[in-house]
């Protein structure tokens, strides 16, 4: 079973009046399906591309478009819905977030039941900005974004794509997947915090190659990598990420190197490791591969059943270890667990250790979640069955305390 991640949570969407508005539907359906309850407030302009009959559907709640109660007699019956609001949310998304609406917020506006919200919320504001690239990149834009994200707001920044004018560059609103993920990581209260260091992790399995069509692999997936990597994008971190073959997708900022051999694998991180702070060792490295790679497609008469193999190389131990960088290594056991993987953080000269576990329904290869313990010299941590991704943040709080 995978673990809701965001089960229970109280999400404001507020949704604003650019073409991006039309996605606000995929993102209501995402935060519900991760277990949230959402409610959903439109500033007037919003009408124009997306209905709240749409987003009143998905959410499952009335949407707020008028600050006040159209039901009121005389103009005297009092509803503080905004109040009410402001308190009940864990934390409120504007996405998309127009040029107007952010320049309102930045200076205090409240003349829509949106900016009029904003000025009430007790908890994090989330911004997923779009607009056309030339609007988006006016200084009076980006310096509002700047000053919104120094009091404490999380800047899901807009990609680099085709916009609906035809033009090709920033503006287009994050995908759906990375507001969601920003969403967590607000919730679990994490921030930017890896701003300024750079991360190297690894993911997946390595392939090795026998003939054209035969390889020996492993089950690794390459979503605990993933996760590792975008959580680190998504703390501020430059991140780069050295996959084997696997079918997981990583955000377009995060420089994706894709090999294929531990022999490839090997390479990139020797060759990248010495520019970043942090390195996770996450794939699944495979410990052995044929002597010979055959050109040809070997018959199964031709003694397939006495392939010899060559040790590849262990990425972690040949690496020149330098002062001031983290090493973090996986293990995984399935007897003497804690034990052995003591005994690789020694071998391994490393300093973390995380323990996989593959005892546990729902944990390790090819789950959404995983169960795992961080051991380094003095420490000790076990965590309990969560989704890869508030798993990767707990391996990143814990790499970051202790640096
Ligand atoms: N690792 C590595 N190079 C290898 C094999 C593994 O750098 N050739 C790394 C993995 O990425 C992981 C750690 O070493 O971070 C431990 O991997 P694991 O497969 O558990 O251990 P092994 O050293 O392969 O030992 P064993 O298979 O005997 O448990």
């Amino acid at each position: 079973m995978t673990p809701d991640t965001l089960p229970g949570k109280r999400i404001i969407l507020g949704v604003t009046g650019g073409i991006a508005a039309y996605k606000s539907a995929l993102l209501v359906r995402e935060l519900v399906k991760r277990g949230a309850e959402v409610r959903v407030v439109m500033t007037p302009s919003a009408l124009e591309f997306i209905t709240p009959l749409t987003l009143s559907t998905l959410s499952g709640n009335e949407v707020i478009v008028n600050t006040f109660p159209a039901d009121q007699k005389n103009g005297v019956e009092l509803k503080t819905w905004h109040i009410d609001y402001g308190m009940w949310a864990d934390l409120m998304i504007i996405a998309p977030a127009t040029v107007n609406t952010i320049a309102k917020i930045t200076h205090g506006f409240a003349d829509n039941a949106l900016t009029t919200l904003v000025a009430a919320l007790r908890k994090k504001l989330l911004l997923a900005p779009a607009a056309d690239m030339d609007m988006y990149e006016t200084e009076a834009n980006l310096s509002n974004l700047k000053t919104l994200e120094q009091r404490g707001a999380y800047i899901v920044d807009a990609e680099e794509g085709f916009l609906a004018s035809g033009l090709i560059g920033r503006g287009r609103m994050a995908d759906i997947d990375k507001i969601v993920d920003s969403a967590e990581l607000c919730l679990l209260e994490s921030g930017k915090d890896l701003e300024g260091k750079k991360v190297l992790v690894t993911a997946g399995p390595t392939f090795e190659d026998i003939d054209p069509v035969r390889f020996i692999g492993n089950r690794s997936s390459g979503k605990m990598g993933f996760a590792i990597a975008k959580a680190a994008f998504l703390r501020g971190a430059d991140v780069t990420l050295v996959s084997g073959p696997v079918s997981e997708t990583a955000y377009p900022e995060i420089k994706l190197i894709k090999v294929r051999s531990a022999e490839q694998m090997l390479e990139a991180v020797a060759k990248n490791y010495p520019e970043n702070d942090i390195l996770v060792m996450s794939a699944a490295v495979a410990d052995y591969a044929p002597e010979t790679f055959s050109n040809k497609k070997i018959k199964k008469k031709d003694n397939l059943q006495n392939i010899r193999l060559k040790e590849n190389s262990d990425i972690l131990r040949s690496l020149q270890k330098i002062d001031g960088k983290f090493i973090a290594g996986f293990a995984l056991e399935t007897n003497n667990a804690e034990d052995n993987a003591r005994k690789k953080l020694e071998s391994k000269g490393i300093d973390m250790i995380i323990l996989n576990s593959l005892e546990d329904a729902g944990a390790g290869f090819e789950h959404d979640s995983n169960k795992i313990s961080i051991i380094s010299k003095n420490h000790f941590k076990q965590f309990p069955l969560l989704s890869k991704f508030v798993t990767a943040n707990n391996i990143l709080t814990e790499i970051k305390n202790n640096l």
